[in-house]
């Protein structure tokens, strides 16, 4: 592996500068720790690139973007912008349009309950268990998000297309992450009223003759979201197509707890040695409530730093070393606001990046 990289860092609005300026307080532990440099080039994106350029998404970020092994990106979206067009406001005029120009078409999102944490899920603690952790694998270039709409003054219409080529592709990524964790798969569909999903449940299925270690299931899409919440220790790895991916994840999300806590990475091809190109950012959103004051919880970003070195540097151990390090300081009894509870030492946005440095080195 070349040991010099490129990350475009796309920190965005709200709670993103901030939680961002850990993550690279992490990063600069991380590059002595592997011998990697990292060029980082910041640019702009969302809100403050609506202010600074006039679009969410402008020409010199996607340019800061193609240079780049990877993308390192914080959130998007506030008050001051939700007054445009949906499609010009930061969340739909950065997101989808990064998505299709980069072809991230395997959207990753972790539900973890770090040890210690249960009690941060709304679910009873006999529900989690000890620990919780499931995979949502999303389709995330394809599907009614993309499919071709219309507009009339008495009616409106969203297209669902789905491809074999796109199905496959994404059946591979969630199997051979399965295979890598609990090699349990459960792909979700609505095959008894859709035909795109009649389809999706036959190209995951004959994929799965690949991967015969691996056990498929499949489960319509509210069947899934009931048994999220009955018994979510039942999955390993949940794939879906882009728009049940969507709720499904934020579902799987709030049973882990804190938004606070939980990464994403959006691939561009399967992660082999040398890693794919791909997007990195905290599941949760750029929280305009608490922004400034420096109370935000920097673990999802961090986290993320994790994933895009596991994914796109094709370094695995150094996002278990992230993971262990957050894990240790929460075991401190370390906690930001958003998951502090009775007898836990309450600390702000940067005493837990500096806490994470530290456990890290
Ligand atoms: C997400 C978001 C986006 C989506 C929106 C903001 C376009 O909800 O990343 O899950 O629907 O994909
Ligand atoms: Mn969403």
């Amino acid at each position: 592996m070349s040991n010099s990289k490129k990350i475009a860092v796309l920190a965005g609005d709200g709670i993103g500068p901030e939680v961002m300026a850990e993550a690279l307080k992490v990063l600069e532990v991380l590059e002595r720790q592997t011998g990697l440099t990292v060029q980082k080039t910041a640019a702009d994106v969302g809100g403050i690139a609506i202010d600074n350029h006039g679009k969410a998404l402008p020409e010199s970020t996607i340019k800061t973007c193609e240079a780049a092994d990877a993308i390192l990106f914080g959130s998007v979206g506030g008050p001051k912008w939700e007054k445009l067009p949906p499609a010009e406001q930061p969340e739909r005029g950065a997101l989808l349009p990064l998505r299709k120009h980069f072809n991230l078409y395997a959207n990753l999102r972790p539900a973890i309950v770090f040890k210690g944490l249960a009690g941060a899920s709304p679910l009873k603690s006999e529900i989690i268990g000890e620990q919780l952790d499931v995979l949502v694998v999303r389709e995330l270039t394809g599907g009614l998000y993309f499919g071709k709409k219309e507009r009339q003054a008495d009616w409106a219409s969203d297209n669902m297309v789905y491809t074999r080529a796109e199905i496959e592709r994404i059946a591979h990524i969630a199997f051979q992450a399965a295979r890598q964790r609990g090699k349990k798969l459960c792909s979700i569909d609505k095959a008894n009223v859709l035909t795109t999903m009649v389809f999706w449940r036959e190209v995951v299925t004959e994929v799965g003759k690949q991967y015969p270690d691996v056990a498929l299931s499949h489960m319509y899409v509210d069947n899934a979201a009931m048994q999220l919440v009955r018994n979510p220790r039942q999955f390993d790895v949940i794939l879906a197509e882009n728009m049940f991916g969507d709720i499904l994840s934020d579902e799987a999300s709030m049973i882990a707890g804190s938004l606070g806590m939980l990464p994403s990475a959006s691939l561009a091809g399967a992660p082999g040695k040398e890693g794919a190109f791909g997007l990195f950012e905290p599941s949760g959103g750029s929280a305009p409530d608490i922004a400034g004051q420096g109370i935000a919880n920097p673990i999802a970003q961090i986290l993320s730093l994790g994933m895009l070195f596991q994914y796109a540097f094709g370094l695995p151990e150094v996002s278990k070393r992230v993971h262990d390090a957050v894990q240790s300081v929460l075991d401190q009894g370390n906690r930001t606001r958003d998951i502090h509870t009775a007898g836990t030492t309450l600390v702000n946005t940067k005493q837990m990046g500096d806490l994470i440095v530290k456990a890290l080195a």
